[in-house]
């Protein structure tokens, strides 16, 4: 298996994806490839473009999958649409997204997302990207980073939190994960699980905001369900329940016909249903799978199918 990064529900996402010969399929979050591979030894007949915005991962990916044709694109999946008209791709058949960072992200410590690895706060998957950790660290206001803190950590200490950041800063800029994790430290206490708790949170929030992983995901998603194919799937994995309730309102609002408001009497929206939703709860990984791999612990799946646009 991979040290990289070992596939999450690997056989739930080929089964749910239904691969047809000749299909063609994306995976929009290569990472070390393991899907991809799943995907290409389940049907080789398949035609296959993976997308990854960390040039690590490309690199990784593209070893992996040295033999198998597939055609491999460096770049944020929010451009799936222009990608895939530069390779005069019309229509998918299908559509894997597993989102968030990979296994490699967390553990390799010069990338900055951990905090028990000492490194500079950087947090970016594309290190072509301007925006780190550190700047926005540094130079956020406090009620930005509470907000930041709150909405995507949720951690009940997140007011206090962002004035100690800021208390700590006015003395010497803040550079690495360690002087975060210790400035988190001095609010909520060492050694106890809700401090290791509010570490993982506060950490995570700073990640989803280095990344805006929340604000590519809806569009993308809008996206790609236009794109799909009728009897085409989207098979969406996500880690957190913020991400999990865009997923879930972006399947349910794509699955719906008229969205006008009950007291119309004529229909004005000109919305069409255009999914059947497969999966009615998320699936979850078996009990095998999470006394294997730890990652595989908080993934939500969410499978839809593509029908006609109708009303
Ligand atoms: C959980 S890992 C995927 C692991 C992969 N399925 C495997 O089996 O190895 C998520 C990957 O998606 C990439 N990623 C996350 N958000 C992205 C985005 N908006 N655009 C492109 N890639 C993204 C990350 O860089 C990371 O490599």
């Amino acid at each position: 298996m991979s040290r990289y990064h070992q596939p999450v529900m690997l056989e739930t996402c080929i089964r749910e994806l239904k691969l047809k010969d000749h299909g063609i399929y994306v995976d929009a979050t290569l990472g070390g490839g393991g899907h991809s591979l799943g995907m290409l030894k389940a049907n080789p007949n398949i035609r296959l473009f993976a997308i990854d915005q960390d040039a690590d991962a490309i690199a990784e990916a593209s070893e992996l999958l040295q033999d198998y044709p597939v055609t491999i694109i460096k770049a944020n999946f929010q451009q799936l649409r222009t990608q895939l008209a530069y390779h005069k791709v019309k229509g998918i058949d299908g559509i894997l997204f597993d989102l968030g960072v990979s296994s490699y992200q967390l553990d390799e410590a010069e990338r900055g997302f951990s905090f028990d690895k000492d490194a500079i706060l950087d947090m970016r998957m594309d290190r072509d990207q301007n925006l780190t950790a550190k700047d926005l660290i540094n130079e956020s206001s406090v009620d930005e980073l509470k907000r930041i803190f709150k909405e995507y950590g949720e951690d009940a200490a997140s007011g206090r939190i962002a004035r100690a950041v800021e208390k700590a800063r006015q003395n010497k800029e803040i550079v690495s994960t360690k002087e975060l994790a210790d400035i988190i430290e001095s609010v909520v206490g060492t050694g106890s699980k809700e401090s290791l708790k509010s570490k993982v949170r506060i950490f995570q929030a700073l990640r989803i905001e280095v990344n805006n992983e929340l604000g590519v995901l809806s569009s993308v998603l809008t996206d790609a369900i236009n794109l799909l194919n009728p009897g085409g799937r989207i098979v969406v994995m996500s880690y957190h329940s913020l991400e999990d309730r865009i997923v879930k309102n972006a399947f349910r609002l794509a699955a719906q016909g008229c969205i006008c408001p009950p007291a119309m009497i004529h229909c004005t929206c000109d919305h069409k249903r255009q999914l059947k939703i497969i999966s009615k709860r998320p699936l979850v990984a078996s009990a095998d799978e999470l006394a294997q791999n730890i990652r595989s612990r908080s993934v939500k799946l969410r499978v839809a199918e593509k029908i006609e646009g109708k009303k």
